[in-house]
């Protein structure tokens, strides 16, 4: 029959990455970091001199780049126009303007029918997919199997992500978190917001393969 679509929403820090690749490595499913596309979408404006804050040059421009995706979870991938971006799409700079230029809806609309492509393509032909962001669980695949909203404490969140870029700040980690958090909660488009019908995962405390069983258990019993 058709594959199953697991959607991971959550704040910056709350695991989903990890834990996404984790369960699609586990169960032989396709993974899809629509985090990744938003970030891959800031790199091209700001590579071709377009200002974030600048919502009407960033909507002119949003169809510009192409946007590919590599969806093994053992090795994602990321190009914009055919080259390989994955380690650009993470610095400082874009990470501090992927707010502004997600919360534009010509960006969200076009990425958003990319992600339902992608996971109508898993459903056919990879047994299913996880899929990991923001508005996944509320507007990309509202019809999907298992939904998942992963949190853990603020500071957990800055800890975690300040190991990952090996930085000793914890105290500005957590305040830049919780800058990104409050636009990406509070943008007029597809804001992060749990559903009723979403099972909160609080992962404060909890080793990364305490919560992939977790999800594991929750795939199980929907299939
Ligand atoms: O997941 P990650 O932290 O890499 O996402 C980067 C940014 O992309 C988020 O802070 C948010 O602004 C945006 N995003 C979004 N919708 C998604 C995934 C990410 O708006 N589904």
């Amino acid at each position: 029959g058709p594959g199953i679509v697991i959607a991971i929403d959550g704040p910056s820090g709350s695991g989903k990455s990890s834990t996404s690749k984790g369960v699609a490595r586990a169960r032989g499913l396709a993974y899809l970091d629509t985090g990744a596309m938003y970030r891959a979408i800031t790199w091209w404006m700001l590579r071709n001199g377009i200002e974030a804050e600048d919502a009407v040059a960033v909507a002119d421009a949003a169809s510009k780049p192409v946007i590919t995706m590599g969806t093994d979870p053992s090795a994602p991938t990321v190009q914009v126009d055919g080259t390989d971006v994955a380690g650009e799409i993470r610095t400082q700079e874009v990470t501090s303007s992927v707010s502004a230029v997600s919360a534009v809806p010509a960006v969200r609309e076009r990425l958003v029918a990319m992600q339902r492509d992608t996971i109508a393509q898993a459903r056919r032909e990879s047994g299913g997919i996880v899929v990991e962001g923001r508005d996944i669980t509320t507007v990309v695949a509202p019809d999907a199997e298992v939904k998942i909203f992963l949190t853990a404490s603020a500071e957990a969140r800055a800890r975690r992500r300040s190991k990952e870029n090996s930085s000793d700040d914890v105290a500005g980690t957590q305040e830049a978190l919780a800058r990104r958090d409050r636009l990406d909660s509070s943008r007029a488009v597809s804001p992060l917001t749990r559903t009723a019908d979403a099972v909160e995962l609080e992962t404060t405390g909890l080793g990364l393969q305490e919560v992939v069983d977790l999800v594991l258990g929750l795939a199980d019993e929907a299939a």
